[in-house]
């Protein structure tokens, strides 16, 4: 059996999703509630149209599509059926459209005649996707399952508990949303409940999206950015990881909310603490912000020799991504942060303390701040291979994502995270919040255009001309000569 080609489709959905729906309704979102405008009927519609559409149409069919291409190959077997990966698409993209359409107008017409079926081709939309994660969720599992080697490869079994949990916070997460659509179609309302959809919300960011990028960091970042290759317990963080989750998300299901307030959200609390520190200790043993080891076997790349010229200091390439690096640590620096507010926040809950930081900062630190830049950076770093071509077409337009995504996580979350004190003290900082607040959507847009268009034109170059023996770098001067082996996947 061959390896599948990569399927392209998964990345231009979520871009399209992300430019179209996602990051518009965000930057919409935000200048209302930044500047105070009158918020108007379904606006709370539109939160949870932006919610969604940013957590399954970009983050998640963006690693529907890296991890058809990238699991496979680390279980050395073959997708048993890679023709299921445009059926995945053909369901996702119908599904993702009417939610985004019906989510939007659906409260402007609470005493239209059409109310009714459009609310139900809104829940139509859950199932869609559901059938949708279902394929996608089923055909992962046949490949890991097919492989005979799994246990004679450290290289997966280290990571599996991650994927896992991935595996089972997808099928948790699409049987939520669709009971949550047909509850809100039965009850002819324009929005999901909104307990529920907190916990949803929270299923799949703890199940889905960060231990799938922990999975991706541990395999991928070694190769990429010259760092020794793990030595440490990744299994056995998983499992620490899992239970700080089970604590934190659990008890906040509907159901058990009510009961035993205190208890709780003492239960809670520590989940919460224990789920900031074994990030805290994840982010420290990957190495990547403190560099603090040796470097791994990729430390034979930086060394130049008689025919490889030498690569950018401490990095095994020429520069030919651009300084792909940087969205990387931007990504890594957040989401320690992030952790480090859960483990404040937790601490003080159980010394009977309360810091005041706002959940939606914390939430946008892991899903602006960490996911969104760790999708810019592996997007340019992985997918000109995966595309079969050897650079990206821009390395001003790389920069260009790093500065604009930069600036709109700082803009979205630090006006949150500002004391009230300092507005009373210094005036002119409100405005200021406010402003920086109201644009960050808008930054967040352009971020995601620039990389959009830079995969773009990396797509649309010839082949020939990019992958000939003599190419020049984006950054520094034209080079001849071998390219790295770090490219590994590609
Ligand atoms: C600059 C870009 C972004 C802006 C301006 C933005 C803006 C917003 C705003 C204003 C809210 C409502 C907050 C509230 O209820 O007080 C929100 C909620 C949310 N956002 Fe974002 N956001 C951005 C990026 C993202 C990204 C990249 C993701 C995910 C990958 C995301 C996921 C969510 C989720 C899950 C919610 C909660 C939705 C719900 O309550 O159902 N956002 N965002």
């Amino acid at each position: 059996m061959q390896y599948a080609e990569f399927h392209s489709g998964f990345i231009w959905t979520s871009l399209t999703t992300a430019i179209l729906g996602g990051f518009a309704f965000g930057a919409y979102l935000a200048v209302v509630i930044g500047y105070g405008l009158p918020a108007g009927q379904g606006f709370y519609a539109l939160i949870q149209t932006h919610g969604h559409l940013q957590l399954v149409g970009w983050a998640g069919v963006f690693i529907m599509g890296i991890s058809l291409h990238f699991i496979p190959r680390l279980a050395s077997f073959p997708l048993p059926h890679p023709e299921r990966m445009s059926r995945i698409l053909w369901l996702m993209i119908p599904g993702l459209l009417l939610r985004a359409v019906g989510g939007t107008v659906l409260a402007s017409l609470e005493d239209s005649p059409i109310f009714v079926p459009l609310s139900w081709l809104v829940g139509a939309s859950g199932l869609l996707e559901g059938g949708a994660i279902v394929l996608y969720v089923s055909l992962l599992m046949e490949t890991v399952r097919g492989s005979h080697a799994v246990r004679r490869l450290p290289a997966l079994s280290a990571v599996k508990p991650y994927f896992g949990m991935m595996a089972v916070g997808w099928v948790l997460y699409a049987c939520l949303n669709l009971f949550l659509l047909l509850h809100m179609a039965l009850n002819s309302t324009s929005t999901v409940d909104p307990a529920w959809n907190e916990f949803a919300v929270q299923i799949f960011v703890s199940l889905v999206l960060l231990p799938v990028a922990f999975a991706l960091s541990v395999r991928l970042f070694p190769l990429y950015l010259a760092l020794p290759a793990p030595d440490w317990p990744v299994h056995g963080t998983a499992y620490v990881y899992l239970l700080a989750i089970l604590l934190q998300v659990v008890p906040t299901a509907p159901p058990l909310a009510g009961l035993a307030p205190e208890a709780i959200r003492s239960v809670v609390a520590l989940g919460t603490l224990l789920k900031g520190g074994v990030i805290l200790w994840f982010v420290w043993q990957l190495d990547l912000l403190t560099r603090r080891r040796p470097l791994g076997r990729q430390a034979r790349f930086l060394e130049p020799g008689p025919d490889r010229p030498p690569t950018r200091p401490g990095l095994p390439d020429y520069g030919e991504f651009g300084r792909f690096e940087r969205l990387v640590y931007a990504a890594y620096t957040w989401l320690a942060l992030a952790a480090f507010g859960e483990l404040l926040g937790g601490a003080a809950i159980l010394l009977g303390y309360s810091i005041p930081i706002a959940t939606d900062a914390i939430r946008h630190m892991y899903l602006l701040g960490f996911i969104t830049h760790l999708v810019f950076g592996a997007s340019v770093r992985m997918l000109p291979g995966f595309m079969r071509r050897k650079r990206v077409a821009s390395a001003a337009l790389v920069d260009a994502t790093f500065w604009l995504g930069s600036a709109a996580a700082v803009c979205r979350v630090v006006p949150l995270l500002s004391p009230s004190w300092l507005f009373d003290l210094l005036p002119a900082s409100g405005v200021l919040a406010q402003t920086s607040f109201a644009i960050s959507g808008l930054l967040g847009w352009g971020a995601v255009l620039c990389l959009a268009m830079n995969l773009r034109q990396t797509a649309d170059a010839p082949m020939k001309q990019l992958s000939g023996h003599h190419w020049t770098t984006p950054i520094g001067h034209p080079r001849s000569g071998q390219r790295p082996e770090g490219g590994g996947l590609s």
